[in-house]
């Protein structure tokens, strides 16, 4: 069945001015589902809004919004105005790289509310409207390295793992009201996470419309998904040895990220 036929005519996506978000955007908008993209960066909301337009018969509604700001989800909500959103996907986020105690704090804080309390604020404000009419899907970014606690990058290991349970939790629940919940897990993607993050996209980089295939392919079947068979794999490995030898692994790969 149709995205459009299965859940509703608009989707909102956070992030969407580049990378995971962007891709997302287009593959929707090929589904002639109408859009609200969300990001910072207005002139390239723009132009990707244009440009989708062109192409597909749809409505796109460009959002310039900082999600890290306290008061964001009112500058938001007047972009939705009396929408109906039927597909949220939580994928704004951002990462760093290297020891806690020298990143900077307030990047720290920025990242939390990006990466956590946006999707929280986004869904819970969203959320009723999909019980109401009892459809919607909802989509959160977790990662691999919300799979077990990632030294170098502790912090944003965290905030998946955040997103990942928040999916995983929350497709139980919505369960009974039809709407589809899926955590959304890629390994090394190539977007401009990197280049933010001052990080690498490891041995098995993967491209966004692999990603974007993964959370089509699996939305209303599974509650969560790793994208990518090697990403699998080692999604997988902690369950087999001790939490303590998992996070020494972890350490040890992700010293090798440093570029
Ligand atoms: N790429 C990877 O290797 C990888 C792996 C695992 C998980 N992920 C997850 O995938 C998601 C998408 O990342 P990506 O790889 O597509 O990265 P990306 O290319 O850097 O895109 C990140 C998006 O988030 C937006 N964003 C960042 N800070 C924001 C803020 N304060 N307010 C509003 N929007 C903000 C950016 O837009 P503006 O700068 O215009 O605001 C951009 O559209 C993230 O949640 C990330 O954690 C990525």
């Amino acid at each position: 069945m149709l995205l459009k036929e299965k859940y509703g005519v608009w989707a909102l996506i956070t992030g969407a001015s580049a990378g995971i978000g962007e891709e997302f955007a287009k593959r929707f908008a090929s589904e002639n589902i109408n859009l609200i993209l969300v990001a910072r960066r207005e002139e390239k909301l723009n132009k990707l809004a244009a440009e989708l337009k062109t192409k597909n018969d749809i409505e796109v509604v460009s959002a310039p919004v900082d999600l890290s700001e306290p008061n964001f989800i009112v500058k938001l909500q007047s972009y939705i105005g009396d929408r109906e959103i039927s597909i949220l996907v939580n994928n704004a986020g951002f990462g760093y790289n290297g020891e806690f105690q020298k990143a900077e704090l307030k990047n720290q804080i920025d990242m939390i509310s990006v990466n956590c309390l946006a999707p929280t604020i986004i869904t819970h404000n969203i959320l009723q409207g999909m019980v109401n009419r009892k459809k919607g899907a909802i989509i959160f970014l977790g990662s691999l390295v919300g799979y077990q606690p990632t030294p170098f990058t502790t912090s944003y290991s965290a905030t998946k793992a955040f997103n990942l349970f928040m999916g995983e939790g929350l497709w139980y629940e919505l369960k009974k009201y039809n709407i589809d919940v899926l955590a959304l897990n890629p390994g090394g993607t190539k977007t401009e996470f990197q280049k933010v993050a001052n990080t690498s996209a490891g041995p098995y980089p993967r491209d966004v419309s692999q990603v974007v295939d993964t959370a089509l392919k699996h939305l209303g079947k599974r509650m969560s998904v790793v994208d990518g068979f090697m990403n699998k794999v080692l999604s997988i490995i902690p369950r087999f040895i001790t939490r303590r030898m998992t996070v020494l692994t972890a350490g040890k790969i992700r010293k090798t990220y440093f570029t």
